[in-house]
């Protein structure tokens, strides 16, 4: 079945994460690669999605695990070639598979050609189109400014001029094998318009932009005060680069882009949604909602309305390669996620975690909008908390204390040792012994298995017309219970109250997380109904 020319695909899509380096290794060196995915694309096709997105596959030295991008337009030879992922590209389309891929605007790896060029010269051209300044202090050896960086480091690192003595500092967000990119150059703007194309070209079918609200600086360098405009969040500027974007986007037929937007303020981040600018953006309000039947009615309110203002359409993530894994997430006493609150270490009650996390995948799957799985979701993955230190590669973990790697650990495919099928060899980081029973081969069949839940909800969204462009509409429930409708025949239950509760009145119960109990439908439990409609 190939992709059909449906217009605003990205609309009501399934949209699956792909993280290359954990999906399956192809070539026997422990890290996951474009032929493996190739090989691998039936799980995909099985699980119904309708899209992958692809975390960044390009040249790197992975000093962010790729997110430090050296070349745009190519593919690191630990992943593939680019020959490759166009064959990728074209068998997902034959597959009916969309493909998003991942764009870093917001900086470049340190072994770019670009900063190399700038960091040997400090009279080359090229030193403008990022953020060189001199230190301050009378000796220069103190940074520009005292920002603190999105991984709670520093954000400047001297240079060396050719001569040997201290030069300038430069500008990095993240760590400093990750220079930020000088978003007022005019270069820097058409360069990132040309690497839309050249994907745009090989049949990309989508963006995702990282870092999206980060990308411009106050060029007065002043310091973050509270009240006062955030010299690098959200400056208004980034939304001319944006609608330039939309051109080319529209240029073509179908494409989308999809910002990564972590904005607390609603319509700040709507602004990103404008009619003109990108066609989605992660909902990271849900991701970070506790498991708790008051704040989670509240964000779906909070999204639907600001995404129905403009005209967009709202997204519903649980999980990616930045967070806890919702199984150990919804596990916790706390269920919150945040990057300043580290729970490393914190109890976590897997069992309790993966019924709601069962529950949480049939709320996800019928709200309306895009859904979002992050590769091993469907499985029932947990966070790998106990990765040896020595093990850990996330330039987080130095800063913060955190490191993302747990969320990062090679799938399950099948056997009853690790790697279990992911590669002939160990892979990168460990995989608990205990996902002897999440591997696709092992859940395959099992009908009380969180894949086969998956297949089976992904299957009736598919099939069911309410789940498409119909609004939702809140049933009355019971305290705790959350309710809804979608279209004249279709329903969702989702029972985050402690005691079971009845279920409205229904023709049919098309599928559940958990078993019922005869009428009843137990906590942290949801259920699709058919309800009875006037014929
Ligand atoms: C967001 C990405 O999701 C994350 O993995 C990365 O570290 C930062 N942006 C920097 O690119």
């Amino acid at each position: 079945m190939a992709i059909s020319d449906q217009d605003s695909w990205w609309r009501d899509a399934v949209i699956y994460q792909v993280y290359p380096r954990s999906f399956a290794d192809n070539d026997g060196d422990g890290i996951g690669d474009i032929d493996g995915i190739r090989a691998r694309l039936g799980h995909l096709s099985e699980l119904g999605v309708d899209a992958i997105w692809m975390s960044p596959w390009y040249p790197s030295p992975m000093a962010d695990a790729g997110y430090d991008v050296a070349d745009f337009r190519d593919i690191d030879p630990a992943f593939g070639t680019l020959a490759g992922a166009e064959a990728l590209i074209t068998e997902a389309h034959a597959a009916g598979i969309r493909m998003i891929i991942d764009i870093v605007p917001n900086h470049v790896s340190s072994e770019h050609v670009w900063f190399k060029k700038a960091l040997a010269d400090p009279g080359a051209p090229e030193r403008e189109l990022f953020w060189f300044r001199p230190g301050r202090g009378p000796d220069g050896d103190e940074m520009p400014t005292d920002w603190v960086g999105e991984f709670d480091g520093t954000t400047w690192t001297r240079t060396t001029d050719p001569d040997g003595t201290p030069g300038d500092w430069y500008l990095h967000l993240f760590t400093p094998e990750q220079p930020d990119l000088n978003w007022d150059h005019p270069a820097v703007r058409a360069e990132f318009e040309d690497i839309l194309r050249f994907w745009f070209d090989r049949g990309v079918d989508g963006i995702r932009i990282d870092s999206a609200a980060l990308l411009f600086k106050d060029r007065d360098l002043p310091a973050v005060v509270d009240g006062r405009r955030h010299p690098f969040h959200d400056l208004d500027e980034v939304h001319d680069v944006y609608r330039a974007w939309r051109r080319v986007a529209d240029s073509y037929p179908n494409r989308a882009l999809i910002g990564e937007v972590w904005m607390p303020e609603v319509d700040r981040f709507a602004n990103y949604l404008r009619p003109d600018e990108l066609h989605a953006a992660f909902n990271f309000d849900f991701l970070v909602c506790a498991w708790d039947p008051r704040l989670m009615r509240e964000c779906i309110d909070r999204t639907l309305h600001a995404h129905a203002a403009i005209g967009a359409p709202a997204t519903w993530v649980l999980s990616n390669h930045d967070v806890t894994r919702h199984v150990t997430r919804y596990g916790r006493a706390e269920t919150t996620f945040s990057f300043a609150n580290n729970l490393d270490g914190v109890p976590v009650d897997l069992e309790l975690g993966t019924r709601r996390a069962r529950a949480a995948a049939l709320l996800s799957l019928s709200l309306p909008g895009a859904t979002y799985v992050y590769q091993g979701e469907e499985l029932g993955l947990w966070e790998n908390e106990n990765i040896p230190v020595e093990k850990l590669q996330d330039p987080m973990y130095g800063r913060r204390g955190h490191s993302r790697d747990g969320c990062r650990v090679p799938l399950p495919w099948s056997g009853d040792e690790p790697p279990f099928g992911f590669s002939t060899v160990a892979g990168w980081l460990p995989q608990p012994p205990e996902w002897k029973d999440r591997t696709v081969q092992a859940q395959t069949g099992d009908p009380s298995s969180m894949l086969e839940l998956y297949r089976a909800a992904i299957g009736l969204r598919r099939a069911e017309p309410g789940l498409h462009d119909s609004a939702m509409t809140w049933l009355p429930a019971a305290p705790g219970v959350l309710a809804y409708t979608r279209g004249p025949g279709f329903a969702c239950v989702l029972n985050m109250s402690g005691v079971a509760v009845t279920l409205p009145d229904h023709d049919r119960r098309l599928l559940a997380s958990n078993p019922l109990d005869g009428d009843l439908l137990p906590p942290d439990t949801a259920v699709w109904l058919r309800l009875r409609t006037e014929s």
